[in-house]
């Protein structure tokens, strides 16, 4: 059992800073100032909300999403690490790797002088994550709450082998009509459609989404997902990236996921920042590295 008291007396801060029982009683961070609003669950270091005073909220979450020890949050913006998707030999391993279904802890939090606030979560190796990945590890999330939500996530090497990973920030976006939204900033890149692969795919003009999409870019940021029936555009801006991944399973693969709603795919769009596939990470013993992504609504 999380024991909140001992918590608040560590990390609370006054009018900023908040842990608290979530959905299940999982235990969250709820992070409230007057530039924004977001919450963090410690369960895979997991924001499944953010909203800058006087906007409506940037992530989505599915209303039937899990929130469980064990299991991924359906929204938000999952940690995918050290894996991407399957694993690429053993299937039985957990989807996206196992970050996401991990508990962190929370390493520090701060209130800055311009008004945002700050949490930062960690993971470290140990048994259970020896038995799936064989390497030592250490990772830190770091999330930033002001206008913008920065989020950046590093991974550190912290045993004797090399090792090579994927890592992605799952962001699942609110957009009114995805039928009526578009990708910008990835006109001119090559991807991997998962959906019909083969050939060497460039991407022409902005992405829209007419059927299931799930698309790996080799490319970073910036993006705008630009929301037209929402009427807004939403800036995301990345560092460490050298992916990025665009996914709606729109109705079949709705209809086949338990934890999402048959009707809400129209509702939902992920735009993630990533390195995967051709572009994972190899990290010497020693050595860390930085995947970063910031989202702002811009009007
Ligand atoms: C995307 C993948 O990033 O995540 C898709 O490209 C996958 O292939 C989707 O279906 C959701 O994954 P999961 O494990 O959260 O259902």
């Amino acid at each position: 059992m999380t024991d909140l008291p001992a918590l608040n007396q560590q990390f609370a801060v006054p009018n900023a800073i908040v842990i608290e029982s979530g959905i299940n009683g999982l235990p969250r961070i709820t992070i409230a100032n007057t530039l924004g609003a977001a919450h963090v669950y410690l369960h895979g270091a997991h924001v499944t909300h953010f909203q800058p005073a006087g906007e409506q909220p940037v992530l989505w979450v599915s209303k039937e999403s899990n929130f469980a020890e064990g299991k991924p949050i359906r929204g938000g913006i999952p940690l995918c690490w050290p894996w991407f998707g399957p694993h690429r030999t053993d299937t039985a391993k957990p989807l996206h790797g196992f970050a996401r279904i991990r508990s962190w802890t929370i390493i520090s939090t701060a209130q800055l002088s311009d008004g945002r606030s700050r949490v930062e979560l960690g993971l470290d190796h140990d048994a259970a994550t020896l038995a799936l990945w064989p390497y030592e590890f250490s990772l830190r999330l770091t999330v930033t709450v002001g206008r913008e939500l920065e989020v950046a996530l590093t991974t550190t090497n912290t045993g004797r082998n090399p090792f090579t990973y994927d890592d992605a920030l799952h962001t699942y976006f609110a957009v009114a009509d995805v039928r009526q939204a578009t990708v910008e900033g990835l006109d001119g890149v090559a991807y991997f459609d998962k959906v019909a692969p083969g050939g060497n795919k460039v991407q022409a003009g902005p992405v829209t989404i007419s059927a299931e999409t799930d698309r790996v870019y080799f490319a970073g940021g910036p993006h705008a997902l630009v929301d037209a029936v929402g009427k807004r555009r939403i800036a995301i801006a990345t560092s460490g990236a050298r992916a990025s991944v665009v996914w709606n399973p729109w109705i079949a693969k709705a209809k086949a996921m338990a934890d999402f709603g048959d009707e809400e795919w129209p509702g939902m769009l992920c735009v993630e920042t990533a390195n995967c596939l051709d572009v994972a990470t190899t990290l010497l013993p020693g050595t860390s590295h930085t995947t970063a992504a910031s989202y702002r609504v811009v009007r």
